[in-house]
């Protein structure tokens, strides 16, 4: 069979399973699977491939015939500007976190000249944030908090992939936020921003995709108290360590933004509060200025 072949036998495959972009994804596994450039497929349409490549492949599809996103297939996800390593203990990043990327870049540009400037992620996944911001600014520090040991060496992967230098990854529970000050600051504010997407979906959240409750590490996506334990808590706890003018981003679900809203507005912790729309015009993120 041609490579030519087993595209358009792929695609018909997964057209006929339902799959949103049949034609995508069997690119990419193919692209992937013969370790070629996708518009190296079309270059290389009457090539035969022999038995060992034919058998590849099929593991491939196979994968992707049970549901397993194609960038956990793939080992690799674009995100903002930057390419990221991914495997099933870090969350695949979504378009959604690119826009808190964003903002926080407009942050960080308006407070230039950055000597000093420092940034804090919490629950950094495969470091997506971080790192994007870090390369963005080589200039200031970014701190990345992981609790699973599994995501933290995803990170440090990413953070040689992406040939930064200026970002430490700690592996510790963000909620012991006692043991981060001891080790890690010096017990004062330290941060001129905190960045972070937590998980905050409800377990109970009949929205959620099969395959991403299927694949996708769970640690990642749910949180106790319908979804807002890590919101709250995350924007109390280090809001302390957060220095005078500073501001904190969080990622939140689309349902969330009133109820964040009003409970980090009675905190009297913040000179203001402010909900943040995502490209779909969805409340999406939640902005707390210090
Ligand atoms: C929704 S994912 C976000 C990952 C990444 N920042 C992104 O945007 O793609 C949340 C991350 O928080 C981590 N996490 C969950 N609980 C944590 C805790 N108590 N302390 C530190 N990290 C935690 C999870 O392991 C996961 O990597």
């Amino acid at each position: 069979m041609t490579i030519k072949e087993v595209l358009d036998k792929t695609t018909t495959f997964f057209k006929q399973k339902g799959f949103h972009s049949p034609r995508l994804d069997a690119e990419l596994i193919l692209a992937h699977g013969l370790g070629l450039e996708r518009l190296q497929l079309y270059l290389k349409f009457d090539q035969p491939l022999k038995e060992p490549e034919l058998e590849k492949l099929r593991e491939l599809v196979k994968r992707r015939t049970t549901g397993e996103p194609i960038a956990y297939i793939l080992g690799k996800k674009d995100f903002y500007k930057n390419s990221f390593v991914v495997n099933k203990s870090v969350l695949i990043p979504r378009p959604e976190t690119e826009t808190l990327v964003e903002m926080a870049a407009n942050f960080i540009e308006s407070k230039k000249p950055l000597d000093g400037f420092h940034v804090l992620d919490i629950g950094g996944g495969s470091g997506c944030i971080g790192i994007s911001l870090a390369k963005e600014f080589p200039e200031m520090a970014v701190t990345i908090i992981e609790k699973s040991k599994d995501a933290a060496d995803v990170i440090k992967e990413n953070i040689a992939l992406n040939q930064v230098s200026n970002v430490a990854v700690y592996n510790l529970d963000a909620d012991d936020i006692d043991t981060f000050v001891q080790q890690h600051t010096n017990g004062k504010p330290t941060f001129d921003l905190i960045v972070s997407n937590p998980p905050y979906i409800d377990i109970e959240d009949k929205e959620v995709e099969e395959n991403v409750r299927k694949f996708e590490p769970q640690e990642a996506l749910f949180a106790d108290d319908r979804g807002y334990v890590f919101l709250k808590n995350w924007a109390n706890k280090y809001s302390s360590l957060l220095n005078e003018n500073g501001m904190m981003i969080f990622e939140m679900g689309y349902t969330q933004g009133e109820a964040i809203l009003d409970h980090l507005t009675k905190l009297n912790i913040f000179k203001s509060v402010k909900i943040k729309k995502d490209l779909a015009a969805m409340d999406r993120f939640i902005a707390m200025a210090k």
